[in-house]
């Protein structure tokens, strides 16, 4: 047991070390291709950076929050996922997505709630969620719809890249139980 507790605290503590610094009052930049249509490819491919939202809005050592606006015709930086998350459109739009390739891959109704699992390189759905194409942890959005897009997007640090096993030995060893264990 003590054991067990000193490995999460080391790889929380790994974690937040290698944490970047997300709170850059200037936010999320953009994968620079204005004119860019659905289904075009990218004229030139873009950096890749973590902002998976516009701005982090709330951090702690499990969770860090997002807030994510897109305007009509706007588009996000090219960004990797290195979290688990999910998201909340409370502003739907339609989205057009491209992969760090600059290959544009699909469009999508970004509407409800959806969490997806970093898988390698893939973004797998959550939930037996089952999507008809591939999302990779690589890729830049745009709103290809009329109007604005707001959603917020909670990254969860603590269970990424963890099996349903050793999350529920960290959850024991931080005291926490779940309903079937009481
Ligand atoms: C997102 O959060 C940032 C930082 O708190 C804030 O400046 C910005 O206005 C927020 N944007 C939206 C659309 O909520
Ligand atoms: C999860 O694993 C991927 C490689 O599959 C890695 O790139 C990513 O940084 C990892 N994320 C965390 C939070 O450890």
């Amino acid at each position: 047991m003590a054991n067990s507790n000193m490995a999460i605290v080391a790889i929380l503590l790994a974690s937040l070390a290698s944490a970047q610094d997300l709170t850059d009052p200037g936010g999320s930049g953009v994968c620079g291709h204005a004119g860019l249509k659905e289904h075009q490819e990218l004229p030139s491919k873009c950096d890749i950076d973590e902002y998976v939202g516009s701005h982090v809005i709330f951090e702690d050592d499990f969770t860090r929050v997002w807030n994510f606006t897109l305007l009509p015709g706007e588009m996000t930086s090219m960004h990797i996922h290195n979290y688990d998350y999910s998201f909340l459109a409370s502003e739907p739009s339609k989205l057009a997505v491209w992969g760090g390739d600059g290959k544009y891959l699909f469009s999508f109704d970004a509407t409800g709630t959806m969490s997806f699992v970093v898988s390698g390189e893939v973004l797998q759905p959550a939930n037996g969620v089952d999507l008809p194409w591939t999302v990779p942890r690589i890729h830049a959005a745009k709103n290809v719809g009329t109007g604005i897009y707001r959603e917020l997007l909670f990254e969860s640090k603590t269970t990424t890249n963890k099996t349903s096993d050793e999350v529920k030995t960290m959850k024991k060893a931080f005291g926490m139980t779940t309903k079937s264990e009481l």
